[in-house]
This record gives structure tokens, C-alpha cells and sequence, in this order.
């Protein structure tokens, strides 16, 4: 399959729109692939000719990068021009939930998005195919299309006419695993009205993803089906953390009624695995959306389903901060407490919505002195996430309650610790040296392991107390 496409301009330098570029560029040399943003620190972080650099982290992309920047990918913040010279713009800038007026909590603040097409309005040239890459609400495009309507028919210079087709081609890529994903997808999803545009969409991703992988739709089933999608993958984590804490409480281990359930090829055996609850930037902002969609279709039953998903996931962290709490004697106040692992799930620097987030904020509100430890996640970021700077020294008077630092090894934030907490399942947790780690800690002492990764008859045989999620026994 061809494509007519020779020029694409990206919106959006983030984790989305970065690693999906370069990796179209990678496997469509003929086109030349612009990624533009307002954010010049981070174009110039993907520009760094050091590419350990790039301002997002995962693994083979630097190579991918590396491949193509230059040739026929390109980086940066001259976003009229690129839009100009395209044929196609992808808009795949952030959708937060909205923080403030109608919806405040649930909705998507969509102003990006508009500013976005405004300026696809503006500058477009002839005609072009715009692609919603974002995860947006259902009938986000519409609002797209009225935009870009509005310009229809303007000549800009001496070009032709402008015009557009509005597409809705959103991503499944799950972080840490962006390259693989896009690579080779399960699925690509592309939903429009307008078959030649379509075409030429699918004709970029023919170059490498098999026809029968490409499933067309209309823009409305699109949009809904990548809310859908998240919120089913959301609804079986909070679904086993509900077993794992039943299994605390009966003596079952949620590890085995994972494997026992998940071998009935009805249910499949991934997205099982029980731990703090989920975080990253999309499973509880896009369920959110989806709740405010069904309030205002009148669906509030269908509201109430669906946000039960995210309030087990909030419980979820609570109830792991409160047994830690129960365990060292109903006190943390001025304990230390080693917290490994901080972003949403291992094999990122991303942070957005991560368990870590609630459950040090609990811990610091009951006064616990926090030493925490994650391979890719810096001060800067936690402290903006945990909304407290970092302290010097955890020793001295004036840090003695609520205070946290990071350490730039587990060793050291395990030192004088009466407790670990393993909160992000990087791959070198699994390796950790108890029998060394142990004797280092105030005694007695405690390894509660949220992501059932560490080595627990070590642990146990070090003489640590290990709580592990959803182990009864
Ligand atoms: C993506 C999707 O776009 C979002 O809908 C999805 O739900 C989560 O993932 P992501 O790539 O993770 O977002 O976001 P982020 O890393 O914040 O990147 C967005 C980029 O767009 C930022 O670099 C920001 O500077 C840029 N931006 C935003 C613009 O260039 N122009 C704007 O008007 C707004
Ligand atoms: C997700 C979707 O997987 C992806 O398709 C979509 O495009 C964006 O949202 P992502 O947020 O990057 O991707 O990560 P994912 O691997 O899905 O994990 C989300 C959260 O669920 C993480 O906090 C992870 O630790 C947690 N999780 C995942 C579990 O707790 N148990 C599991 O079995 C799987």
C-alpha cells in the first residue's frame, strides 16, 4: 500500500506524538516527518545530539531517533511553517482533566486541542488531512470541524483553496513499550467519513502494519473506542486489587487466582497482575471522560459503573499507606521509610498519576521521614508531584516528620529505615540483596512489596517482615 502523503506536521512534542513520529519516519523514508512544539526546552531536548537526552525515556527509541532526525525527521518550534508545508498535521497535544468550571474533575480541558485547529485553520495550505491523535471525548471532531470549516474555501498566497478531512486515528501505545507498540501494533484504528483520506492514512501505517490490522470506522465508534479500551483495562486492574485484598483477608494468594483465572481463555491472562493501582496519564482521565459523557447523555448508571472503577483505585492506595501505617505499630510519626521505585510503572520517567503520588502524600501527612529511590525519576519532579520541596538531611530536627529526599541508590535509602515499600516494579528490585539490605535497617523491620517483585523468602530468611499484595498467607 502507497501513500499519497509526502509532509507531515505533528503538534505536540510529548510522549505520544514524539515516539509515534519517529517511528513513521522510520518506516517511510519518502515522507518528511516535522514535530513541532511551544515548548522549546523540550524541542531542544529532542535536538540534543546526546541522545541519552530526549526528553521522553524508552527503550529503542534513541536508536529510532538517531536513524532518522536530520533526514526526514525533524524537531521544532516553527509551527506555522510546518503546518504550512503539510499534508497532514497530527494534533497530539495534552488533554488534562479540567480543573476548574463545567465538568472541573472529570471532563477534558480541550483548549489545546481548539488552539490547535485554530492554527491548522490558519496557516493550512490547499488541502489537508487532520488527524486526531490526542485521546479525546466522543464528538470531539465535530468541534475540529467546525474550526477548520470555518477556514474552508480561503487562499492562502498564491496556494489553492483551502480544505480538510478531519480523522480520528488515536494510539493504544502503552509507555515503556512505545517502540515494540508501535512497531507492531495489535491494532491501528482509523475513523473518518472520508474514504480517500482514509486511504492515505492507512497507506502510511501499510508500510509496515498488515492491511488486516488496520480497522476502519466512523469518527464517532473511534473516539469511543479508545476511552472504551482504556476503561476495560483500567476495570480488570481495579477488579484483581479488589480479589488481592479479599485474598488478604481469606488466606488466598492473588497471584495464583490470577494464573487460575486467567488460563480460561475467556478472561486472558494480561492485565492481572495486582499492585498499588494504576496511574499514567490516561486510565483515570480517560475513564473521568467517560463518566462525564454518560451524565450528560442521562446515562447515570452507567456514570455510577464506571467511576467505581477509579474510586476502588483511590481506595486501593489508601488502604496500602493505612497497612503500613497499622503494621509499624500504628505510628510512622519521624519513622524513616525506604520508598523504591516512584514513577507509574517501571521502564519510564513518567510520573503523571502515579500510585507513589497518594500513598507518600499519606505518608508524609502521618509524619513519616521519606528516602526515596527510583532510577529515572529526579527531585525536581517529586517535589513537584508530592507539592513539598525536598529536605537536606533527613537526620536533622526540622526534617524530623513529613519530610522526604531521594537517594541515588537502594542501599542508601534503605540505610536506618524501620520499612521499604516497593511501589514501582523496576527490574532490579527483583535482584535485591536482602540478606545485605536487612541488617542495615532499624529492627524490626518491614518490606511491603505493592508490585510482588522481590525475592520474599530472601527477605523473609534475612529476618524482615514482608507484607506482599494479595498474599494471605
Ligand atoms: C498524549 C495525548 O495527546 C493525550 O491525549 C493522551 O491522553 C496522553 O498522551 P502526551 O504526549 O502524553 O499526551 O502529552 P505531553 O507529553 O504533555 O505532550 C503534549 C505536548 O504538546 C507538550 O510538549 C506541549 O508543550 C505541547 N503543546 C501543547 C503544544 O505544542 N501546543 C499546544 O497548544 C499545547
Ligand atoms: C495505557 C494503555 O495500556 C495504552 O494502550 C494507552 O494508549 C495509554 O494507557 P500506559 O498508561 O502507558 O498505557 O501503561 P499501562 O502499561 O497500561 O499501565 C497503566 C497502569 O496500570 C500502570 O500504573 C501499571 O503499573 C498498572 N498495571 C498494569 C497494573 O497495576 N496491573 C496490570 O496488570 C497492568
Amino acid at each position: 500500500m502507497t501513500s499519497s502523503v509526502r509532509t507531515i506536521c505533528c503538534i505536540g512534542a510529548g510522549y505520544v506524538g514524539g515516539p509515534t513520529m519517529a517511528v513513521i519516519a522510520d518506516r517511510c523514508p519518502q515522507i518528511q516527518v516535522t514535530v513541532v512544539d511551544l515548548n522549546q526546552a523540550r524541542i531542544d531536548a529532542w535536538n540534543d545530539a546526546d541522545l541519552s537526552k530526549l526528553p521522553v525515556y524508552e527503550p529503542g527509541l534513541d536508536v529510532v531517533v538517531g536513524r532518522c532526525r536530520g533526514r526526514n525527521l525533524h524537531f521544532s518550534t516553527a509551527v506555522e511553517g510546518a503546518i504550512a508545508a503539510a499534508d497532514m498535521v497530527f494534533l497530539s497535544v495534552n488533554t488534562p482533566t479540567k480543573t476548574k468550571g463545567v465538568g472541573a474533575g472529570q471532563a477534558s480541558d480541550l483548549r489545546w486541542i481548539e488552539a490547535s485547529a485554530r492554527q491548522v485553520a490558519a496557516c493550512a495550505q490547499g488541502h489537508t488531512i487532520v488527524v486526531e491523535k490526542s485521546t479525546l471525548p466522543v464528538r470531539t471532531a465535530q468541534t475540529v470541524k467546525a474550526i477548520l470549516n470555518a477556514a474552508q474555501g480561503e487562499v492562502a498566497g498564491v496556494g489553492t483553496p483551502k480544505s480538510f478531512s478531519v480523522l480520528s486515528n488515536p494510539e493504544f501505545l502503552a509507555e515503556g513499550t512505545a517502540i515494540p507498540d508501535l512497531e507492531s501494533p495489535d491494532r491501528v484504528l482509523i475513523g473518518g467519513e472520508d474514504s480517500a483520506s482514509i486511504d492515505a492514512l492507512a497507506g502510511i501505517y501499510g508500510q509496515w502494519v498488515p492491511s488486516e490490522r488496520i480497522l476502519r470506522t466512523n469518527l464517532w465508534s473511534s473516539e469511543l473506542s479508545k476511552l472504551t479500551a482504556n476503561a476495560f483495562l483500567a476495570q480488570r486492574i481495579s477488579s484483581i486489587n479488589s480479589i488481592a485484598a479479599l485474598c488478604e483477608s481469606t488466606g488466598a494468594d492473588v497471584q495464583e487466582v490470577a494464573h487460575a483465572i486467567g488460563a480460561d481463555s475467556r478472561i486472558g491472562s494480561k492485565f492481572l497482575k495486582a499492585g498499588p493501582g494504576f496511574g499514567g496519564s490516561c486510565f483515570q482521565k480517560d475513564i473521568l471522560n467517560l463518566v462525564y459523557l454518560c451524565g450528560h447523555y442521562g446515562l447515570h448508571e452507567v456514570a455510577a459503573y464506571w467511576q467505581s472503577v477509579v474510586d476502588l483505585n483511590a481506595w486501593q492506595q489508601h488502604r496500602i499507606s493505612r497497612l503500613v501505617v497499622e503494621r509499624l505499630f500504628g505510628t510512622v510519626t519521624g519513622k524513616r521509610i525506604a520508598i523504591l521505585g516512584f514513577a507509574f510503572k517501571a521502564d519510564t520517567n513518567d510520573t503523571r498519576e502515579a500510585p507513589a503520588i497518594r500513598i507518600c502524600q499519606d505518608l508524609l501527612e502521618e509524619g513519616a521521614r521519606l528516602a526515596i529511590y527510583d532510577p529515572k525519576v529526579g527531585d525536581d519532579q517529586i517535589s513537584s508531584d508530592l507539592g513539598v520541596p525536598a529536605t537536606q538531611d533527613l537526620t536533622t530536627q526540622q526534617s524530623a516528620e513529613g519530610s522526604w529526599l531521594t537517594c541515588s541508590t537502594p542501599a542508601e535509602a534503605v540505610k536506618h529505615s524501620d520499612a521499604v515499600l516497593i511501589l514501582t516494579e523496576w527490574a532490579s528490585f527483583a535482584s535485591l540483596d536482602w540478606k545485605q539490605l536487612a541488617p542495615l535497617m532499624r529492627q524490626p523491620a518491614w518490606l511491603f512489596d505493592a508490585r510482588s517483585i522481590a525475592d520474599r523468602s530472601a527477605a523473609e530468611a534475612a529476618g524482615l517482615h514482608v507484607w506482599r499484595v494479595g498474599c494471605g498467607s
